[in-house]
């Protein structure tokens, strides 16, 4: 599926420089402005003290050929230059590391924390796998090119600044001709680097697409196996490796004739000099010093040239990755506090103590504690923009009442009660809980009163303990224990010898089916919530083992409004309202005696149930 959602064009780089976005990117270098100037410092510092080397060989040189000359003097020079270059190169590196790991932190940061908040629709459209590599190599490739990418940019552009200036400095003519092949590097570069890029953008859209169909294999590794499908996995598989080798050559191939002709091209410039340089020489126009310096600096022209060409390439890669990171980091979640609630939420906290009490009892919000009554009127819902999937509902849930959600697969049970849990909001149509719809409330305060049971129960890696308290994380362990009990959770503990501090593994995945379902319950029956949502909480649990859950959950439910989605329909026979759901419509509902009295849909499918 992910290598359906994915497109490889979305890592097409950018064809041309956005400012305002680098604008915003340096500024997460810029949050460390001392140690950004200290780095441009060093390799400005570093370029300029590289730049001197020559001049103080050719002063050696002509030290060394002229019987007074004081060679000593400038070979401490040269020594004294590469101490300077050792500590220079020392601080930048440090500065440069420190600098990356706390832009990778905070772009990081910034990305998950919004990430928490969006809502389950965003991660419809997105699959697991996108969302990781934007939390991964993209936030790498923006960390590294705002850390090492400015470091060598400046250093570089020093480098060839400094060569060119002291070209013309020891010799205007000969600086001239050396330079004269500047041009038709500029052209070659240009012409280079955009196949270059090109290729690299087409290895990159593979590898992408590599990954997801990697993952998709793991993850069905089981399913895989299961019908034999190595072979079509395979091929696919071989078919995407084989054009990324075709790109990754041509690629290298590409690079391959750019670094020689970048050193051809120096090569020319270093022949011209010496042809030049020499007759000067001869002439006594010039020293053989100045000479060697000058040889030394065309080369050094040269030599960061095939680093920038690569850090330009980079750019244009770190360009698009900050384009799906800022993705990430402005999303707004559709599911929020409304300005209405987010009012009533500011106003209710003035008022609140100095202790951070809600006044008079209230929630949070300045309404009621209680969720009270629940109202469905004219509920409809659609997945983005797909048919209703529910279609008008309502319906009032007594408070302190068990309902019962019945009916065939694909009816709409679960999306209902991801409404309720206000995971995602009605379309069309009403959700009032004692008289205010639930939109005005504080989404924060409406989510804390909720136990929720999911039909696809998820524990975290960690202890069995661990996950039961993320329900409540100053459970006692008498608490655990009783909720242990409750939900028929002792059994499972006296059959793994650690307990509660069993390790679940990640996903739970260590534990059985209904194993999770219990400890899933167990946990939302931890947090004593007013509305305990379940979502065929007890389908894969054994029927023993639900029976006896049956009398425990109808104990834990008294006092409390309760939505049960029910797999088997003798574990909800005292239910206080029976409502049977088809085609996102209630069809029928009222009590067991009732609903069998009828002789409908109900009626039906607790005969074949039997
Ligand atoms: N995340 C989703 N995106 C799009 N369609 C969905 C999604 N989840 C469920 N559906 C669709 O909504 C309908 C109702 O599903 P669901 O509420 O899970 O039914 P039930 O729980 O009664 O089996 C189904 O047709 C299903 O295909
Ligand atoms: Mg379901």
């Amino acid at each position: 599926m992910s290598a359906h959602h994915h497109d490889p064009e979305e890592d097409r780089p950018a064809e041309r420089m956005d400012w305002r976005l680098w604008r915003r990117l340096v500024g997460y270098t810029l949050r460390y402005r001392r140690w950004t100037l200290m780095l441009i410092g060093c390799a400005i510092a570093t370029g300029t003290v590289d730049g001197l080397f020559n001049l103080v060989v050719g002063r050696i040189v002509d030290a060394a050929t002229d019987p007074g000359g004081d060679v000593v003097r400038w070979l401490c020079a040269y020594a004294g230059l590469i101490v300077l270059l050792c500590l220079l190169v020392r601080t930048f590196v440090s500065l440069g590391g420190r600098i990356r790991a706390h832009v990778a932190h905070d772009i990081r940061a910034e990305a998950f924390a919004n990430v928490q908040r969006l809502s389950l629709d965003y991660f419809d459209k997105r699959p697991v796998g996108w969302l990781l590599a934007r939390q991964t190599s993209d936030c790498d490739r923006l960390s590294q090119a705002l850390s090492w990418g400015l470091l060598d940019i400046a250093w570089g552009l020093t480098t060839m600044t400094v060569s060119a200036l002291a070209m013309l400095w020891l010799d205007l003519r000969l600086g001239l001709i050396a330079l004269s092949v500047v041009p038709v590097l500029w052209v070659a570069s240009l012409w280079f680097q955009r196949r270059i890029l090109r290729t690299a953008r087409q290895v990159r859209g593979l590898n992408s697409r590599l990954t997801a169909a990697y993952d998709e294999t793991l993850s069905g590794v089981a399913t895989v196996r299961a019908f034999g499908a190595q072979t079509g996995f395979q091929s696919r598989f071989e078919e995407l490796t084989g054009s990324m080798r075709r790109r990754s050559v041509a690629n290298a191939n590409l690079s391959a004739l750019y670094l020689p002709l970048v050193l051809s091209l120096a090569g020319l410039a270093g022949g011209l000099c010496l042809g030049f340089g020499g007759v000067s020489v001869f002439d006594g126009a010039i020293s053989v010093g100045t000479l060697v310096a000058f040889l030394g600096y065309s080369r050094q022209f040269f030599e960061p040239l095939q680093e920038m060409a690569a850090w330009f390439c980079e750019f244009q890669m770190a360009q698009a990755s900050a384009e799906r990171v800022f993705g990430l980091i402005d999303e707004v979640p559709t599911v929020k506090d409304t300005p209405r609630a987010l009012e009533r939420l500011a106003a209710a906290s003035e008022r609140a103590g100095a202790d951070g009490s809600a006044p008079d009892g209230l929630a949070p919000d300045g309404l009621p504690p209680r969720i009270g009554e629940l109202r469905l009127e004219g509920v409809h819902f659609r997945y983005g923009d797909g048919p209703d999937v529910l279609a008008g509902l309502d319906l009032v849930i007594p408070e302190g009442a068990t309902v019962a959600l019945v009916g065939p697969t694909g009816g709409g049970k679960t999306t209902l009660t991801s409404l309720l849990c206000r995971f995602r909001e009605p379309t069309r149509g009403r959700l009032v809980t004692s008289g205010v719809e639930y939109r005005e409330r504080s989404l924060a305060w409406w989510q804390e009163q909720l136990g929720v049971v999911l039909q696809e129960p998820h524990l975290f890696s960690g202890t069995l303990a661990d996950n039961l308290r993320y329900a409540k994380p100053g459970a006692t362990d008498a608490e655990l224990v009783e909720v242990a009990r409750l939900a028929q959770l002792d059994r499972v503990l006296e059959s793994h010898p650690d307990g509660f501090e069993t390790q679940v593994g990640a996903g739970g995945a260590r534990l059985s089916m209904g194993e999770r379902q219990l400890v899933s319950l167990a946990r939302a029956l931890l947090a004593d919530p007013q509305l305990l949502v379940m979502d065929e909480a007890t389908s894969s649990v054994d029927t023993a083992t639900e029976r006896r859950l049956q009398a425990a959950v109808e104990q834990a439910l008294v006092g409390r409004t309760a939505v049960v989605v029910a797999h088997r329909l003798s574990t909800i026979r005292g239910a206080d309202l029976i409502v049977v759901i088809e085609g996102g419509r209630i069809v029928e509902s009222g009590t067991h005696t009732e609903l069998l009295e009828r002789r409908g849909r109900y009626a039906e499918l607790e005969a074949l149930s039997r």
